[in-house]
């Protein structure tokens, strides 16, 4: 039977995530996942009342424009650089993200590529791999840098900062951090964390980890002169989004040992990595997983089925989206729409 909304979602999701939003609305649920041209978005999004849609998608005025059906875009992450949400605003269309489930997975993450990267654990399997291990355990090959007991830097300290801070603990590690804002002291007390200038954080940190939001503020937080400020030893990590660092300054920085690792799960441009990081052993470098664990990704999916459910009106939370990015929206949801 027919529903009273359809709705887009622009890859393959979870079977039993699919079925939850078929129990209320039309589906068309995409059976590929690639980065669609804005020409095809528009197209997929013109008769439909809700999508959902990932960070491959960018959501701009050009592809909503004369949309006049459209409520809803769901994404599936935190971060939301590829949604326009001024623009889905002023068209009146609910923007919604996935917070907080990922947090612990994505902190997890981060204590990976800190770890692996200090470690030379990349380059000593492609080592082994390449059947290069030939004379037994040799005692001055593979020397890395501690992590244990070093200052722990933190750019970005929301939630995933946080839960990236309370892990330090186990490893003994003093944490400082810089954010816009400095976190009420309960939190600073919880997370064994201390706020420093930013100037301060780069040149005091044994290992910097990168959390932040990209926006047009942060673009290129690192660069030449920031990663000029820290120590030689250092670790640098970059859970949060490809733009954050320059990449280029920060693979000159790598080859020229004035920074000693880097482990990056994102890139700018990405898919396309530098090709000079490409060239480099001492970046660890993945394909943006840091949330990538399969209960966090089931999570992630339920929370932006559960987020577009309930801005058409289906559900439990209904009229309320869980985690809604302009609930200024909700008014003109109304008036644009009727
Ligand atoms: C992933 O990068 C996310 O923002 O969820």
């Amino acid at each position: 039977m027919s529903k009273s909304h359809n709705v887009w979602v622009s890859r393959p999701l979870f079977p039993e995530v699919l079925a939850h939003l078929a129990q209320y609305v039309d589906v068309r649920a995409e059976t590929d996942e690639r980065q669609r041209p804005p020409a095809e978005l528009r197209e997929k999004l013109a008769d439909v009342d809700g999508a959902i849609v990932g960070l491959g998608e960018r959501i701009d005025a050009g592809v909503i424009a004369g949309n006049r059906k459209l409520r809803v875009v769901a994404n599936l992450a935190v971060g939301y650089n590829n949604l326009d949400v001024p623009a889905l605003t002023s068209a009146g269309i609910l923007a919604t993200n996935t917070p907080d489930v990922l947090n612990e997975t994505t902190a997890d993450y981060a204590w990976t590529l800190l770890l692996a990267a200090a470690r030379h654990v990349s380059s000593a399997e492609r080592w082994l791999r390449a059947g290069q291990w030939r004379e037994g355990m040799r005692f001055h090959d593979w020397l890395g840098m501690d992590v244990h007991g070093k200052t722990l830097g933190i750019l970005g300290m929301g939630r995933i900062g946080q839960a990236i801070a309370r892990r330090a603990y186990g490893f003994g590690m003093p944490v400082l951090y810089h954010n816009r804002s400095r976190l009420p002291e309960n939190i600073e007390r919880d997370c064994r964390a201390r706020w420093v200038e930013k100037a301060d954080l780069l040149r005091r940190a044994d290992h910097l980890i990168l959390v932040l939001p990209y926006n047009a503020q942060n673009h290129h937080a690192i660069g030449a002169a920031e990663l000029a400020l820290m120590k030689p030893t250092a670790v640098l990590v970059n859970i949060a989004r490809g733009g954050i660092v320059d990449d280029a300054a920060l693979a000159v920085a790598l080859r020229e040992g004035r920074l000693a690792a880097a482990g990056l799960d994102v890139f700018e441009g990405e898919p396309s990595v530098h090709p000079a990081l490409l060239e480099l052993d001492n970046a660890v470098l993945s394909p943006h997983i840091a949330s990538a664990s399969a209960d966090t990704r089931r999570a992630m999916a339920q929370l932006a089925a559960d987020n577009l459910l309930a801005a058409l009106g289906h559900g439990p939370d209904a009229g309320h989206p869980p985690s809604l990015l302009n609930p200024e929206a909700l008014g003109a949801v109304h008036e644009a729409k009727t």
